[in-house]
């Protein structure tokens, strides 16, 4: 049995359990809606005229119809959509028909019923990809790689946050190569743990992915990378890994394209749908701030009181304007409520936090 939901401008039907599981009959996750609509917004902001498009892993087709009904005609050539569960196909096809969008016989539109690896090493290649899995997106790495074209964007999301972030070490290492750190930063340290698996999958292939826009929210991350052709690009994407306070390697380079980030926020400023959303605007600006600040990791103001025995905690805004009296940048960071994102040394930083705001 199923019901009808709204998001974005797709009318789509998903299962009628009210539990969001792997079990569920066709997966649709309503807390995955943000993550669609920064997707929309970003292709509408930086993708191409004429993409071809793959959605491999589709589930209710939800994400594809929303590209199909929220961007412009002429950004998409085709788009591709696929999922390897028969029940998710007929859904597809069902809410397709039922956003009134005409599969069958369209060139723009393919619809497929495949493991997700053998739909993308079939294709021709594709200037967008969204591999968006349960768990880690290992699995489609290799093949997403190889498909991606010259400047195309390939999206990736990893919802094995206890891997990434420390809580599974073991795991991380087996499946990231890399050895988290289960502290104050471990949401940014896992993201560029992410970032720098994905970058080492498109490496082999002389394929220099730069991240363009990332983020982790909740228990997923989520990184779009553009791919910037040839053998030394890859090689100057392979010098920026390191490690960082005993955790890594991680992707020690930017985390997002600043003039991305603007763009992506003046566009849903300006949208009647997306400005209404108060935590996605709100999550937008940060990110927007936090893309011109040139800083690995941030600073979590709770853990630097209890490590540095300072008892009475300054507002993070007083906080923030001290330090940019000082000289150097501040904002917030969406990764923690309580943390800020600045070039600072920490001494500094320790020192304007111990002025006794009573003084
Ligand atoms: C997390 S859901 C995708 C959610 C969807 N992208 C969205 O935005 O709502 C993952 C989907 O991938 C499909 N899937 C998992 N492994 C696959 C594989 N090897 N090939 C194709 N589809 C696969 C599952 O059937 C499931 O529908």
């Amino acid at each position: 049995m199923n019901r009808q939901i709204i998001e974005g401008s797709a009318k789509i039907e998903i299962p009628k359990e009210e539990k969001v599981s792997r079990s569920m009959g066709v997966f649709y996750n309503p807390a995955m809606s943000l993550n669609r609509d920064i997707s929309v917004l970003l292709l509408d902001s930086a993708g191409r005229s004429g993409m071809q498009m793959a959605d491999p892993l589709a589930a209710t087709g939800v994400r594809s119809i929303r590209f199909l009904k929220e961007l412009s005609a002429s950004k998409i050539k085709r788009i591709c959509i696929n999922d390897y569960d028969k029940n998710a196909v007929k859904l597809i096809k069902e809410n397709f028909a039922l956003n009134n969008i005409q599969y069958k016989n369209n060139p723009k539109i393919v619809i497929q019923n495949q493991d997700a690896n053998i739909f993308l090493l079939n294709s021709t290649g594709f200037d967008y990809i969204d591999i968006d899995p349960f768990g880690t997106p290992n699995p489609f790495l290799d093949a997403a790689c190889k498909r991606l074209a010259r400047n195309g964007i390939l999206a990736v999301t990893a919802t094995d946050t206890s891997a990434l972030c420390g809580t599974a070490p073991k795991a991380c290492l087996r499946k990231y190569w890399a050895i988290p750190k289960k502290d104050a930063i471990m949401h940014e340290t896992g993201l560029r743990i992410l970032v720098r698996k994905v970058q080492l999958a498109g490496a082999q292939y002389d394929k220099a992915l730069f991240p363009i826009f990332s983020y982790s929210k909740e228990h997923y991350m989520r990184v779009f990378f553009r791919n910037d052709k040839g053998k030394s690009k890859s090689d100057s994407v392979l010098k920026q890994h390191g490690m960082l306070n005993g955790a890594g390697p991680i992707w020690l380079g930017g985390l997002w394209d600043k003039n991305l980030a603007d763009a992506m926020y003046c566009k849903a400023l300006k949208s009647s749908y997306f400005s209404k959303n108060k935590g996605l605007m709100k999550f937008l600006k940060t990110i927007k701030e936090e893309s011109r600040i040139n800083a690995v990791g941030f600073y979590d103001l709770h853990d630097i009181c209890s490590k540095n025995n300072i008892k009475s905690l300054l507002k993070r805004e007083e906080i923030m304007e001290k330090i940019m009296k000082s000289g150097y940048k501040a904002c917030e960071t969406h990764f923690s409520g309580h943390s800020l994102r600045s070039g600072i040394p920490y001494p500094k930083l320790v020192g304007i936090m111990k002025i006794n705001k009573f003084l």
